[in-house]
Formats: structure tokens, sequence, C-alpha cells
């Protein structure tokens, strides 16, 4: 019943990385360690918004357990974990009071982390916003940009010494569009003007927080984004302006402004009429020089057009084989735009996979083949870009633990070890198996 990963550690350049990445408000428990509210907190609390209302009060209680958690990490024989501190959790009203207790997890986990000769790959924001900031309208006011850079420099004052890369904030795409466009996750809106205001702020935030810590004297500083293949969904050309508008937004906006300093022209044919006033004067802030980009990537998407107002797209139930998420799985979308980012964007920085993994039901004990399958497939995919002189240093799984999966709730499984919501006993996969048996040294 053991299966393999088709590749090991020996497939790839010498130091390249492997890691896992995990997110402060799905693992650590925010009702606990003088955490402030969040708008994830009032989300759940919100009838219809989240599976079965659940929320991170407990979620796996990393606050308290971590050392048995980074244990893990290293017994994977992973050179990295990537992680996210909680902003409410550091300044429980956003700004102002520190609350210390939330200063010293964060310091006594990047120790932790050192000790079990692990590199700590510090995300400052993955979407648990201050409840205090959310009533001043959160990623919809422009103020949030110099909070954001106070937390930076908070935070960043305490463990930047020791952390061995940061970013801003995770998924920008998902902060600002998922959140005010689609409504699926916190704030929940559905309006154009706060989108086009969430898509600016979420750019000058990642700049001004950029500066802050180059201000610092650190290093190693990156913006990680997401990505999604969107394929026209049938072979017509309003299917592929369909598909292209889908691309823009989602996979173009955000390396555009950050690397070219520019707002893609056909993403403001949309949004133009409702950016804040003098966008154009933080463009240069925005592009400030980071050191690498870290993709994130799951899955494509068919696409075709919409009746309705701009952009006038719809996804398709497409045919490929799907987790336990629907999403259809597509290696070759990775591949796609390691090069894209590349050839494109970043001129010649190091790319790293930030994120990738599938949600899979298997328990401890049962083979976890999909999981398996799904993380060797996307290995092949990393390697195919490198033979092609793509820069791509690292690649990192999602996820270390089952945890909460937002607006899905405790049920969707992505991690590699699993976790057991009443007890919060953890317990290795067979996909965590394999991983160490591939990445094992020497
Ligand atoms: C990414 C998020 C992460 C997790 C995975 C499945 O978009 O960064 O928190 O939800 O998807």
């Amino acid at each position: 019943m053991t299966t393999d990963l088709p590749l090991n550690r020996g497939d790839f350049p010498d130091g390249f990385l492997f890691g896992c990445a995990t997110s402060a408000y799905q693992i650590e428990g925010h009702a606990q360690g003088g955490a402030g509210p969040t708008h994830w907190d009032t989300f759940a609390a919100t009838p219809g918004n989240v599976v079965r209302a659940e929320n991170g009060d407990l979620a796996c209680d990393h606050l308290h357990r971590f050392e048995e958690d980074l244990d893990l990490v290293a017994g994977a024989n992973l050179d990295v974990y990537r992680f996210s501190a909680s902003w409410a959790r550091v300044l429980p009203e956003g700004r102002g009071a520190v609350n210390g207790e939330g200063l010293d997890f964060y310091d006594r986990l990047v120790d932790a982390l050192l000790a079990r000769g692990v590199k700590p790959a510090l995300t400052l924001y993955h979407w648990e916003l201050p409840a205090a900031l959310a009533d001043l309208g959160g990623w919809r006011n422009r103020d949030i940009a110099g909070w954001f850079a106070d937390y930076a420099e908070v935070l960043c004052a305490r463990i930047g010494d020791r952390v061995w890369s940061a970013a801003p904030i995770n998924e920008p795409w998902c902060v600002a569009w998922l959140s005010h466009f689609m409504g699926h996750h916190a704030p929940g809106l559905r309006d154009i003007r706060a989108t086009a205001r969430a898509m600016h702020h979420v750019g000058l935030a990642h700049g001004q927080a950029i500066a802050v810590m180059r201000g610092l004297g650190m290093s190693n500083l990156g913006a990680v984004c997401n990505f999604e293949y969107a394929e026209p969904a049938e072979d017509t050309p309003e299917a592929r302006a369909s598909a292209r508008r889908y691309d823009g937004i989602y996979n173009r906006w955000f390396l555009s402004g950050m690397f070219h300093g520019t707002w893609p022209a056909d993403v403001l044919e949309g949004l133009e009429p409702h950016m804040p006033a003098d966008w154009q004067d933080d463009m240069a802030t925005i592009k400030a020089p980071v050191d690498w980009l870290g993709l994130n990537y799951y899955t494509r998407k068919l696409i075709a057009p919409a009746a309705g107002p701009w952009p006038a797209v719809q996804e398709i139930d497409g045919p490929l084989p799907k987790t336990q998420m629907g999403w259809e799985i597509y290696p070759e979308g990775l591949y796609h735009f390691l090069r894209f980012a590349h050839e494109h964007y970043t001129g010649g920085i190091p790319l790293y996979v930030t994120e990738n993994g599938m949600a899979n039901p298997d328990l401890p004990g049962q083979p976890d083949a999909a999981r398996i399958d799904y993380i060797g497939a996307h290995l092949q995919q990393v390697r195919r870009a490198i033979a092609d002189g793509v820069p791509v240093q690292g690649y990192f799984v999602w996820s270390l633990l089952d945890n909460y999966e937002w607006a899905l709730g405790y049920e969707k499984r992505f991690g590699l070890v699993h976790v057991d919501f009443d007890s919060l006993q953890r317990r290795p996969k067979a996909s965590y198996d394999a991983l160490a048996r591939a990445l094992a040294r020497g």
C-alpha cells in the first residue's frame, strides 16, 4: 500500500528547497492568547457564509502544540516552513496597543524552527483582518496601507532579524476580488467600487510594507500571488475574450502592478471608473523591488461569456479529474505560470511555488494516493520549468495539517498530517511518509 513520489530530492538542483505552508487563522486557535477579533470571526458568525458556521476559535490549537507540529515539519525532511502571523494577535485592535503574548508566540515559533534547522518563511497577512479595521472600511480605506506598514514594523522589529524570508500579503486576488467582488470570503462584499479600491490598496499596502522591512535591514523579501489557468470553454472569439478577461483579473493584475508599475489596461476597462482618486501616484510604491515571487497554484477554470455587466464571465464545469474541493487537476498550468511570470514579469529573480496541494479525504493508514500523485505530477512540471531555464528554487506543499478551509470549514482535508478535530491528535498520512522518503538527505 505504500506509494512513492515519482521523483526525489536528487532530481532537483542543489539548494532547491522543499517546504510546507500553513496560515495563522487556519491553525492557531484564534480565540486564545489575547488575539483581537477579526472579520473572519464575524463573517463565520453570519448565517450562510461558512459551512456549519465553523470558525477558527480553536482550529488545530497550534498555539499550544507548535513544538509537536514543527517536529512534524522537520520529520518530513522539509527545509522551509511557510507560516503567517495574525495582525490581530500582534495588535488586537489593528493599531495601538501590542499584545505581548502574541509577539512572544511568533518569537518562540521562529526560534523553534531555527532550533530544528528549518528556515522560517514569514507571511504578514493571510486574511484575518482585525475587526476594528474592518469597521473603518478595511481594504476599501486607503489608510489601510499605513496601518499595515505600522503592523509590519512592530512584528518585524521583533522577528525580522531571524526569518529566512518575508512576504507582506498572501494571495492579493483573494483579499480583493474573492472577498469584495465574489463575496465568498470575509468581508463578503459584492460591490465593484469596493473591489476596485481593494485591488489597489492591497497593492499599496504590499509596497509600503516592503519599504518598512527594507528599512529594518531585512532581505529576501517577496510577493505571494495565486494563479488559475483560464481556458476558454469553447473555441469561439467570445469565449477566448472572456477567458482573457478572467486571466487579466486573476493572473495579470498584481503581476503587472508589482513588476511593471501599471495596472493592466484590459482590467482597467472595468475597474477604472471605481478606482480611488490619483491612484496613478501610488504605482511607484506598489512596484517596490522584491527579491522573489511566490506562486500559489491549484487548478484551472473553463471560462465562458455571461450575460450582464463587466466582466461578464462565468465558470463552466470541466471534464478533468477533480479534488475534494471540486477543483480540476491540471499540473501543466503550473508550468505555464512559472514560465509566464519569468518571461514577462519577474526579470530573472527566483521563483518559489509557495502553495500547491489537494484536499483528499484519505485517513492515516489509507493510501492517500491521489495526493501523492497530485504532488508528484506538479513536481514534474516544476522540473520541466527548471529544465527550460526558469529559476524555480523551491516548492512548498499546502498544507502541513488538515485545517480550517475558510468558507468550507473543517471538511476539506489538505494536510499531509491528519488532525482529529475532537481530540486534536495529529497522525501523518501516507503522503507525509512518501514526502519524507523522497526528501531524505544523503
Ligand atoms: C489558498 C489559500 C490557503 C488555502 C488553500 C487551499 O488559496 O492561501 O489558505 O485555503 O488555498
